[in-house]
């Protein structure tokens, strides 16, 4: 799917339907070397033509016993590629090779101290006798082939971790890859750099170079086209692609109104001013506004705004001349899927942009070999401002969607100056961005107060700020009250309209993180 395993030494990790195979992945690339996953079937003629550096197997869910258990091609076993199993993978490895995975019925879930029984050995060379592991996992090794050492235990389960290292075989029951095995990483560094002797020259500086090289080749003399919204990922392929082609690329930033306080100043002084890229800057607001007067159903707000952005776009996008290519920011995660039963499929590359007839533009998308981090650290080197590298998840919808009711120019107005003293007062006291995204909303509703000697009828703010890992779910942050205080006493003294302040604490479930 990418040329970076032509040029890169590349590990690839089988999935057997893990929820951890992305997360392996990932940690490969943080030990800097490059990884890709694969379909658990992949055939050992494929392997030799990308001839992988390493291979890891994941975990899964199934039992090696289960009659359509996800099953690899054994001949890959003896191709004298160093091979790491976990979890599933380390029974599988087992099992292929003649050892035995009793059904026991006792699992072992969470946390669990992993004794090293061998010092010498070459996989958990430096891992102290005791350390903490994380298992998940019912069946297990109860004797490993011949010719296999067993490593370390638990006090469940007594092959925690095997390896025959003249076959260059590894493995571990535990999970190195979630952060709770204290030295799970290290055993992937060991695994990658000493024993695989794979050197970590995965680099963001080599992402950027290579790319920047592949782009340049794809395009020739050719001219491109980026949505730029200001978000991370696009904001990265606009800085990437004029690195590459320069003044062959021009941005459309369809600025619906529907933006945070100074957003779209930030935008243009961004890319116009700083990367000096040819920016069509539209200021869409009146048409957006219009489309959504008196528009209350949240869904139809989305369609609406979606299907403008589209229109506005290519309204700009075909008055350019001899534009052959349009950028997108898709991700690593966008093109991988675990598939519904085991395998890693590779996402049926469908192409969700809504050409008008006649109109076509032929894709490129830079980033799609990228996990987010990756695409964040390249954003920096290439001289991103921390604000947009760093920037909140933002809906595509923007503000619109934290309305709640009816949109107006007056609403928005209001909930910009509110929202700009929640991103304010909780990012200077976040400072390590701990949270995972603040923001204020705006609700339909209004509620008597007193001001002075004044009765007031005005609308409330709601202040939501939570702690996620990944968006799926997430908890309510606990803030200090004196934040809270803060934030409430300046909303209603520098706000006008607001006469009220509430602090959401629903977690998600059963909540969502935005209201709408
Ligand atoms: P919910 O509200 O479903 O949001 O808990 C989960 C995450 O998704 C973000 N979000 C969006 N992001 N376009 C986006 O790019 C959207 O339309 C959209 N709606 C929600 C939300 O901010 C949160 O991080």
């Amino acid at each position: 799917m990418t040329d970076y395993h032509d040029q890169q030494p590349t590990v690839l990790v089988l999935d057997f339907g893990a929820q951890y195979a992305q997360l392996i992945a990932r940690r490969v690339r943080e030990a800097r070397v490059y990884s890709e996953i694969v379909p658990h079937d992949i055939s050992l003629e494929e392997i030799q033509r990308r001839q992988p550096a390493a291979l890891i197997l994941s975990g899964g869910p199934a039992s090696v016993y289960a009659p359509d258990a996800p099953k690899m091609d054994a001949r890959i076993y003896e191709a004298g590629i160093p091979i790491l199993g976990f979890c599933y993978g380390m029974q599988l490895m087992a099992l292929d090779l003649g050892g035995q995975v009793p059904h026991t019925d006792i699992g072992e879930y969470g946390f669990a101290e992993l004794v090293v029984m061998e010092p010498e050995c070459r996989l958990l060379d430096g891992v102290p006798e005791s350390s903490q592991c994380w298992m998940s996992h019912r069946d297990s090794v109860g004797s490993p082939p011949d010719g296999f050492l067993v490593t370390a235990r638990t006090t469940v389960t007594p092959v925690a971790a095997m390896e025959d290292p003249e076959r260059k075989l590894y493995a571990t029951q535990f999970h190195p890859e979630v952060a709770h095995t204290a030295f799970g990483q290290q055993i992937i560094k060991t695994f990658l750099h000493d024993i695989a002797g794979i050197p970590p020259v995965w680099t963001m500086l080599n992402i950027i170079d290579e790319t920047v090289g592949r782009v340049r080749e794809q395009v020739g003399d050719g001219r491109v086209i980026c949505a730029l919204s200001g978000g991370v990922d696009s904001s990265v392929v606009a800085a990437l692609l004029h690195r590459a082609i320069g003044d062959q690329l021009t941005c459309v930033f369809v600025d619906h109104g529907l933006l945070r306080l100074d957003e779209a100043d930030q935008v243009v002084r961004t890319f116009r001013d700083q990367f000096q890229i040819d920016l069509v800057h539209v200021e869409a607001e009146e048409r957006y506004l219009s489309l959504l007067e008196g528009v209350t159903d949240p869904e139809q707000k989305r369609r609406i705004i979606g299907e403008e952005f589209w229109k506005v776009f290519f309204e700009e996008a075909t008055k350019l001349e001899g534009v052959a290519w349009l950028a997108q920011g898709t991700l690593y995660p966008d093109v991988i899927e675990s598939g519904n039963k085991t395998a890693a499929k590779i996402k049926s590359h469908h192409n969700l942009i809504p050409f008008p007839e006649g109109v076509h533009f032929d894709l490129i998308e830079p980033l799609k070999a990228l996990f987010k981090d990756e695409v964040r650290a390249v954003g920096s080197e290439l001289g991103l401002p921390d604000e947009i590298v760093h920037r909140q998840p933002f809906p595509g919808p923007g503000l619109a969607v934290r309305i709640i009711g009816a949109i107006t120019r007056e609403k928005l107005d209001t909930l910009r100056a509110a929202d700009a003293i929640v991103r304010e007062e909780i990012g200077a006291w976040d400072v390590d961005r701990s949270v995972w995204q603040y923001f204020a909303v705006l609700p339909d509703i209004r509620s008597v107060g007193v001001m002075g000697d004044e009765r007031t009828y005005g609308h409330p703010i709601i202040v939501r700020a939570v702690a996620s890992a990944d968006a799926m779910t997430a908890d309510w942050a606990r803030l200090p009250h004196d934040l809270l205080a803060r934030m409430s006493n300046r909303i209603i003294n520098e706000v006008e309209g607001i006469n009220r302040v509430a602090y959401d604490i629903t977690s998600k479930p059963p909540g969502t993180i935005e209201w709408e």
